[in-house]
């Protein structure tokens, strides 16, 4: 019998009862590290486990291709991929030679120079977050997910994108509907109650518009008053010696906010329940602040919050003595190749002081993270700031998990905690 048909690596409602299936994914790794997977709900897929087999497929962008799509949808689900958002293609979805001209659009902002200007804002969110959280008692409970994990990343892409903070919280609730549609608190399903394809698409076209009218008046201020920050670079973006159209310049917009926050506040969660169930990690972090920088690798590695991207062979070729058809469909789970015993020392240990770290949580090759400078800093603003202001941290209750399989990690974390 198959190791699996892929349905509990690929369906939402397995993750949200178990988290990620790292069970079966260590099965595939020893014993089909390419492996055909076939079910009634979900179109056929090549799960793809090994750490160095995700790595050789990422190199080649000519042979395995983002524009078909990177997300894996139920049979019935698939949205329509030629009117509205369905239609917006965004550099996560293309392929060379176009995808370099668009990603030189931003990449100046997210240079390691540039992240003089990100420190004040990821350490002036971190500040005012923990001084929310010690209030006047200094000590208390709270769901960290919901209330430190969604704000801070929320707080520095706001800023950098120019959205007012009046906005902020319909953007997260417009993101959470696009990034987690079957989740019934935080997704779409509370609005939606057909399931059927026609009722989806007609919901993912609403939040279009929806989004589309929040950026516009951003774009339109950054073209006549630019300043220095990211919505300018955005909202001016030149391409091969030509102005983006309205709709890339706004894919732009929702690539770079729904890319940057819920990656930033599933790592954050994942890595706060890590240090509150492990307090000898906390410990060493305590003693060595230092290696606050390698603690965010191991945080990125361990949660791995973009669970995997899908690619499409251009041609048909082997991996790994494997045959792949043209047109077949590749699902990298880099949260598998995090946990690949034949690259990590103890990979199911969490080890603030890992080195060497080559994990793939920020993907690997021509669609590297262009954010990950950024998500870097902001992740150690917080956690600087938690392990140097915090005395007591532990559980007050049970995690529980998001009701999604591309970007997974924790919906809600009860903890109780103590300043100093
Ligand atoms: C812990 C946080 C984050 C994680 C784990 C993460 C992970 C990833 C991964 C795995 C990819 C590769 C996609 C692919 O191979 O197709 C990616 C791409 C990308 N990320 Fe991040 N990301 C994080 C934070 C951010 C932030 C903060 C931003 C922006 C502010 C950002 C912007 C992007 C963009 C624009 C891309 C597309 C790059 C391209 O296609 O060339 N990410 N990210």
């Amino acid at each position: 019998m198959s190791i699996t048909d892929g349905t509990d690596l690929i369906d939402p409602g397995a993750y949200a009862e178990n988290g990620p299936p790292h069970e079966t994914w260590t099965k595939l790794r020893a014993q089909s590290p390419i492996h055909r997977c076939e079910s009634a709900d979900y179109p056929p897929f090549w799960a793809v486990t090994k750490h160095e087999d995700i790595c050789r497929i990422s190199r080649e962008p000519e042979n395995f291709l983002s524009f078909p799509g990177i997300t894996m949808q139920r049979k019935e689900d698939v949205i329509d991929r030629e009117q509205g958002v369905g239609a917006m293609r965004t550099i996560i979805e293309m392929d060379p030679p176009q995808h370099s001209s668009f990603r030189k659009v931003a990449s100046p902002f997210f240079k390691p120079g540039q992240m003089k200007h990100i420190d004040p804002i990821v350490e002036e969110s971190a500040k005012q977050l923990l001084d929310d959280l010690a209030g006047t008692t200094g000590e208390g409970e709270c769901d960290f997910a919901m209330k430190v994990a969604v704000a801070h990343p929320l707080r520095v892409l706001s800023t950098i994108l120019g959205v007012p903070r009046e906005q902020e919280p319909r953007i997260l609730e417009l993101t959470n509907q696009l990034f987690a549609p079957e989740d019934e608190e935080i997704g779409l399903a509370g609005r939606v109650t057909e399931t059927h394809r026609e009722a989806r698409n007609a919901a993912v076209m609403q939040l279009g518009m929806e989004l589309y009218q929040l950026f516009e008046p951003i774009i339109a201020d950054r073209r006549s008053n630019p300043r220095d920050d990211l919505a300018t670079l955005l909202a001016n973006g030149v391409v091969d010696g030509e102005p983006m159209g309205p709709m890339e310049t706004l894919g732009y917009f929702l690539i770079t906010f729904t890319a940057g926050h819920d990656t930033t506040k599933n790592a954050l969660a994942g890595g706060l329940h890590q240090l509150a169930t492990h307090p000898h990690e906390l410990e060493k972090l305590r003693r060595n602040p230092e290696l606050s920088a390698s603690a965010v690798e191991e945080i990125v590695r361990w949660t791995s919050p973009v669970n995997y991207m899908k690619r499409t062979a251009a041609r048909d070729t082997v991996v790994s003595g494997q045959n792949i058809a043209e047109g077949d469909e590749l699902i990298l789970f880099y949260a598998s190749g995090n946990r690949d015993e034949t690259v990590f020392d103890a990979p199911f240990e969490f080890r603030v002081d890992r080195a060497p770290n080559p994990h793939i949580g920020f993907g690997h090759g021509e669609h590297f993270c262009l954010g990950a400078h950024l998500a870097r800093r902001s992740q150690r603003a917080l956690i600087d700031a938690i392990v140097q202001r915090v005395d007591h941290l532990e559980l007050a209750g049970e995690p529980e998990w998001i009701k999604a399989s591309f970007v997974v990690g924790l919906k809600h974390l009860p903890i109780r905690y103590r300043f100093k």
